[in-house]
């Protein structure tokens, strides 16, 4: 689809077929009433989703756990200037409850008003909110005069794990985003405006977030890839099946005991350090957690095969003793 947008001219900054193709795609397939904003990454797309959602005085409630709190250096904090509330969430999901331990500021000028709520699917720690527990949230955030972002980076494995549409999961929040990174594309992602009225400042947000690519069809076109015949359904689904094929293959390796329930491309376990060095030297991956028992992040992807898995875990079995 690059090589088919490559060829000839055509407009610059998004007034191109190519964007105007992928953005109603994108609309109708989410059900969105507001507009869809192409970014180059996804912490970007964090930082321009909420910022079309938060006031000056506003705070962002969040997972501890979550990509914008941990793994952005700050962007949110420094780009938008509001403070991030988190909560710890063991599982890496928030709930009204957990929410709702965060407003007992409200209405005191002296403090950040909560006016965010910002969650993941799937979360930084592999897991997915069912349907009911997104209703749940929104309900609670409806009632309490919230606003509810959604980071879907990894939505499409959301969507293939839960086996439900990308507007179902869509519905829930006022804006979100729409991975495509993490799912094939070289480095595109959209931003989604869901409901009416959210959406006006986004082009200049964008433009001073230094985010409006002058060649925007390239991005556009990878969206057409993924949209046209559900490739982007099909590459979760490879990538959903190998970290689950990774976490079966662990079930009986002595010193590795998967943590988290396995549900989108990510598999985390405890893993004693013993087994985790000698992995390591041919191996790249992330762990965390206590030093006595790291926990280990191992991640599959749209290109995965059975084969890589298989290798990974006869490696894992060796570093046991087990092969
Ligand atoms: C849930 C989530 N949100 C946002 C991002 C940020 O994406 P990027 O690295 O493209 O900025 C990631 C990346 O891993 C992620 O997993």
């Amino acid at each position: 689809m690059l090589a088919a947008a490559n060829p000839g001219d055509t407009v610059a900054y998004g007034a191109d077929p190519w964007t105007e193709r992928a953005t109603s795609q994108l609309r109708e397939l989410f059900g969105a009433r507001g507009g869809v904003f192409f970014v180059f990454t996804g912490t970007a797309a964090n930082v321009l989703g909420l910022g079309l959602l938060l006031r000056p005085y506003e705070g962002v409630v969040c997972p501890a756990s979550s990509h914008l709190n941990v793994d952005e250096c700050g962007a949110v904090e420094r780009v938008l200037g509001c403070k991030l509330l988190s909560v710890p969430a063991p599982d890496g999901k928030l709930t009204p409850e957990l929410v709702a331990s965060r407003l007992a500021d409200r209405g005191d000028e002296h403090r950040v008003q909560p006016g965010v709520v910002a969650v993941a699917q799937a979360t930084e720690l592999g897991t997915c909110y069912t349907l009911a527990e997104l209703r749940a949230l929104r309900e609670f955030c409806e009632s309490q005069r919230l606003l509810l972002y959604l980071d879907g980076a990894r939505l499409a494995n959301a969507a293939a794990y839960l086996g439900c549409s990308l507007a179902e999961l869509a519905g829930c929040a006022d804006v979100l985003s729409f991975g495509a990174t993490k799912n094939g594309a070289l480095g595109a992602e959209a931003v989604v405006v869901m409901a009416d009225g959210l959406d006006g400042a986004a082009p200049y947000l964008r433009k001073q977030h230094m985010q409006l690519g002058s060649k925007m069809r390239y991005l556009a076109a990878q969206f057409c890839a993924l949209l046209a015949d559900g490739l982007w359904l099909r590459n979760a689904q490879q990538a959903n099946a190998m970290a689950r094929r990774l976490a079966d293959g662990l079930h009986d390796v002595a010193g590795v005991s998967v943590c988290q329930p396995v549900m989108a491309n990510m598999v985390f376990a405890e893993v004693t350090k013993s087994l985790l060095e000698p992995l390591r030297r041919d191996w790249h991956f992330d762990s965390a957690g206590d030093a006595s028992v790291p926990v280990a992040r191992w991640m599959t992807a749209f290109n995965t095969t059975e084969a890589d898995v298989d290798d990974f875990l006869a490696a894992v079995r060796k570093a046991a003793g087990q092969s």
